[in-house]
């Protein structure tokens, strides 16, 4: 039978993924707040350690979700409208996935001594390479403009379809019961 909704896991995990990006996000911007080496500003990193890696769990958990059951399929649209929605669903993804991995990388380089989820970077014993963190640094940085990017196509294609087309795009992913 066709489904008319995602499953309620999917459709509970999109939703704490957008709180998850949007506080990964709020918690590195807000570190401007502070002062070099202050608790607060050391403090507000931490924060985004633990919010980004947390996202990372939440895809993987997604993926393994959408494997089991992908949900409904996409409403009839252009080709083209339908090539850029699955192109931006798996520039999504990607993001989702590299950009905590590239995180984790460059805490690891920098050997920082920080807890993520519990977990020490610095067990992995690796060298200090502080020019190969700044370079993944530099990458983590670009590729959060390019999905803050996907983000706002998303809403905007999201918001479309539900005010102009007035399709049921929204309803598949609402948490209403
Ligand atoms: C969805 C997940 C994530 C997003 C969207 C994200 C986004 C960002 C953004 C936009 C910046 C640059 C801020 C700026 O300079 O203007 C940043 C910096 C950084 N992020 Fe992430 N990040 C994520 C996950 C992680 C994770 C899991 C870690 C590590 C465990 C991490 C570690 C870092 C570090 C070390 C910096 C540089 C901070 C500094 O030294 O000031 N990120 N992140």
């Amino acid at each position: 039978m066709q489904q008319d909704r995602y499953s309620l896991a999917l459709r509970a995990l999109h939703w704490l993924t957008l709180l998850l990006v949007i506080a990964a996000f709020a918690s590195i911007e807000l570190r401007e707040l502070f002062e070099k080496g202050t608790d607060m500003r050391n403090g507000a990193k931490w924060i985004h350690f633990q919010f980004g890696a947390l996202v990372f769990i939440t895809t993987l958990a997604r993926i393994w979700f959408k494997y089991q059951n992908p949900g409904p399929e996409m409403i009839a649209v252009a080709k083209w409208q339908a090539n850029i929605a699955k192109l931006t669903m798996v520039g999504l993804y990607i993001c989702l996935l590299i950009m905590p991995i590239l995180g984790m990388i460059i805490v690891a380089y920098e050997q920082k001594d920080v807890s993520i989820l519990g977990f020490n970077m610095l067990n992995l014993g690796l060298a200090k390479d502080k020019v190969f963190a700044h370079q993944i640094e530099e990458i983590h940085e670009t590729l959060g403009n390019l999905f803050l990017f996907l983000i706002v196509l998303h809403t905007a294609a999201a918001i479309w379809h539900h005010k102009i087309l007035q399709d049921n795009t929204m309803m598949k992913m609402s948490l209403k019961p």
